[in-house]
């Protein structure tokens, strides 16, 4: 497959400056050589500066967990994709479910966050996923394609391929339950299929398309061996440098040689 891997860590609210330089020093000594993966961390705000500074040079990039639509303002609490720029991302997720659940985040908000993402020189990952609820009752393919209507509304065909769309299935979440590969391809599969309809056909080839929910050592391998799975979105298992560089290696990531 043509598209590289993509292993992205989420730290969620875990890791102050202190923690997350302890994780990032060990993530340094595991990750002497990525490979032929593309690997991107993304800790809490408050531990970008020194999580930045312990991974420079080290093939690892820097990524944040949201953005605030706005450049600038009177937004209190809030970061824009400027300042994440500034600060070293590379990367911001947009659109995890935990936002969309917990701080209400709509798709039109989502939307308009991908927008400033891009505006600020940042490449959104772009979370999508059904409820169990809406599995139940077969509506996943119509929930996801809707959330990848929504949110890749008014985004220019030719920025598309430096998106990542990261399909999280919310009952897989932190939940141990992992899609099983089969139906982890299957949505995957629905995704391109759906981007490949609404936008010129590079898009669909290029774009990837990152698997998230319950992503472990053990079951990243066969995961990441599915046709339309370009890699991992990884909660839990990024917090342990062995899981998370097992789960690299999984994708292709070499073994590192040398200190
Ligand atoms: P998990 O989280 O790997 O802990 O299930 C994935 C995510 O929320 O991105």
């Amino acid at each position: 497959m043509a598209r590289r891997p993509f292993i992205a860590g989420n730290w969620k609210m875990y890791k102050g400056p202190a923690e997350a330089d302890t994780l990032a020093m060990a993530l340094r000594r595991a990750l002497v050589d990525v490979g032929a993966v593309d690997v991107a961390v993304a800790p809490p705000f408050v531990s970008l500066a020194v999580v930045g500074a312990r991974l420079k040079h080290s093939g690892v990039h820097l990524a944040a967990q949201d953005l605030h639509p706005a450049a600038e303002g009177a937004f209190t609490g809030a970061v824009s994709g400027e300042m994440l720029k500034q600060a070293g991302c590379a990367y911001v997720i947009v659109g995890h479910s935990e936002r969309r659940a917990l701080f209400g985040e709509d798709d039109a908000l989502v939307n308009q966050k991908v927008l400033a993402a891009l505006r600020a020189g940042l490449l959104p990952i772009l979370c999508v996923g059904e409820t169990l609820a809406e599995r139940d009752a077969g509506q996943e393919r119509a929930v996801v394609t809707r959330q990848l209507e929504a949110g890749l509304r008014g985004v220019p065909a030719d920025q598309l391929p430096s998106l990542t769309i990261a399909y999280e299935p919310v009952w897989a979440i932190g939940t141990g339950r992992s899609a099983s590969p089969a139906q982890a391809q299957e949505l995957h599969a629905t995704i391109r299929a759906w981007l490949g309809a609404q936008y010129p056909a590079f898009v669909g080839a290029s774009l990837r398309i990152q698997y998230g929910g319950s992503v472990k050592p053990a079951n990243a391998a066969a995961l990441l061996s599915q046709p339309d799975i370009d890699g991992a979105l990884v909660g839990g298992a990024s917090l342990d440098a062995d899981d998370f560089f097992a789960i690299i290696r999984a994708a292709g990531g070499r073994p590192a040689t040398a200190l």
